[in-house]
């Protein structure tokens, strides 16, 4: 589902005119669409109806409570990765025993945390954290749940910043040990074997890694189920989505509806390539997808400051900067940039978009055939759902920006803008 198109002239997001949106709350802001976040994991929900499967979504995505509590309702668990997540979980409505704890490197106060409310798996990324949890469910004299994080050693072709499926980065354990770190596990008296996770990268474009990693994992699956009664296989997220979009020769439009498939590589060919291995395995399925849900479900609104045309070039600076969304400067990643007003017969030029941020790398742009953009207009940063408000910083000191959500025709603030006061609360004087 694609829930931003033109009608009347205006960019809109579902049935809401963005412009309303700035007029209302100002920018930069933020803006989501419900109805596409539930689309999405809805169609993936259905296309794996055969399996006994959990949708997690990963919470690092996106964890504004508004968009959490959506998925709860849906009927989604979640992948978290910090104490603080599982606490947005549980503002949010959603249930422990349907989370999934992850990451290299989880406190002892996490651990016991999340050992309290009870989530439904730890995936432990070393012996040395499965140490770590026995010791602490020893104190709670419980059996802590626990999956291995396997590292399937498959390249999946993505930016390296988020490739993490071969043998050089810093996930996950050995497919050639991991099945002695599993025999450790068995006799700890307070690890009870549960689960396999695997995740092999990020913003992935084709069905095939994730198939051969499934393929790759499918004997150790049979083993430790037979071993030790293994319930589940987690295969992970990294499912991508499309950032870029040609200019429609057609219409000759800047922006347009393409309907239908939003992901790069459609659901109907992951569950295709996916579900042949898995149907055989006889073990629960989870998913973590993040960025599939909500990638193309919200753009960062921002209004053109000012126009600099320099010596070599026109630069169009926004009030958006490299503090309120981060991908282009660190990935280099491409996200569309539309004017809210449809630009109809404009002319179009070679621009930089930048941000006010005293950094070169404060870029959303550089060299980009747009159409003319006039001080004070407002744009959108599409694609932006995704890694975007969660990466944001203070930079500069920058007020984090509002988020807003769209459910059909109405809107509402999910996240209020900063205000000066909120940047220095906490700090002290000390004379
Ligand atoms: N599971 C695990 C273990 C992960 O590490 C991740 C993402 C996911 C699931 C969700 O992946 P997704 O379905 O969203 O691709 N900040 C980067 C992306 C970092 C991804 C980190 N791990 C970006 O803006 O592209």
């Amino acid at each position: 589902m694609h829930a931003f198109h033109y009608a009347d002239g205006r960019l809109r997001c579902e049935d809401v005119d963005l412009s309303a949106v700035a007029e209302a709350h100002g920018t930069p802001t933020y803006v989501y669409s419900a109805g596409t976040i539930l689309d999405h994991y809805q169609r993936l929900d259905a296309a794996l109806g055969e399996l006994d499967h959990l949708i997690c979504y990963a919470a690092k995505a996106n964890s504004n409570r508004a968009v959490l509590r959506l998925l709860a309702q849906g009927g989604a668990g979640f992948d978290i990765v910090s104490g603080g997540e599982l606490y947005r979980v549980l503002a949010a409505g959603g249930e422990a025993a349907r989370c999934t704890f992850a990451g290299v490197g989880k406190s002892p106060e996490e651990i016991d945390y999340a050992l309290a409310e009870g989530v439904f798996s730890f995936n432990v990324e070393s012996e040395a954290e499965l140490e770590e949890i026995n010791r602490i469910a020893a104190a709670r004299d419980v059996r802590a749940p626990i999956a291995l994080r396997v590292n399937p050693d498959v390249e999946a072709s993505t930016h390296k910043y988020i490739s993490t499926g071969t043998h050089e980065n810093k996930f996950g354990i050995g497919i050639d040990v991991v099945m002695r770190v599993y025999e450790a596990a068995s006799r700890m008296p307070h690890i009870r074997i549960r689960g396999l996770q695997m995740h092999i990268g990020s913003q992935i474009t084709e069905a095939r890694p994730f198939a051969e990693a499934i393929g790759k994992v499918a004997p150790l699956v049979r083993e430790l189920k037979e071993r030790y009664g293994l319930e589940f296989l987690s295969i992970g997220g990294g499912m991508g989505i499309v950032y870029k979009r040609a200019l429609d020769s057609g219409t000759g439009k800047w922006w347009h509806d393409h309907g239908g498939e939003e992901s790069a590589f459609s659901v109907q060919s992951y569950a295709s390539a996916i579900l042949p291995p898995l149907r055989s395995l006889g073990v629960r399925v989870l998913l973590e997808p993040g960025r599939f849900l909500v990638g193309n479900a919200g753009v960062l609104l921002t209004r053109v400051r000012y126009v600099k045309q320099a010596a070599a070039k026109k630069f169009v600076i926004v009030d958006a900067g490299m503090n309120d969304l981060i991908r282009p400067a660190l990935y280099q990643s491409h996200h569309e940039i539309v004017p809210v007003t449809e630009p109809g017969e404009r002319r179009p030029e070679n621009v930089d978009v930048v941000g006010p941020v005293c950094e070169s790398g404060d870029f959303f742009a550089q060299d980009r055939e747009l159409p003319e953009l006039r001080e004070g207009e407002l744009v959108a940063l599409m694609s932006a759902g995704a890694y975007g408000f969660v990466m944001a910083s203070n930079y500069n000191s920058r007020p984090f920006p509002a988020e807003v959500l769209v459910r059909g025709g109405r809107f509402a603030v999910v996240r209020e803008r900063q205000t000066y006061a909120d940047l220095v609360r906490g700090e002290r004087d000390f004379v």
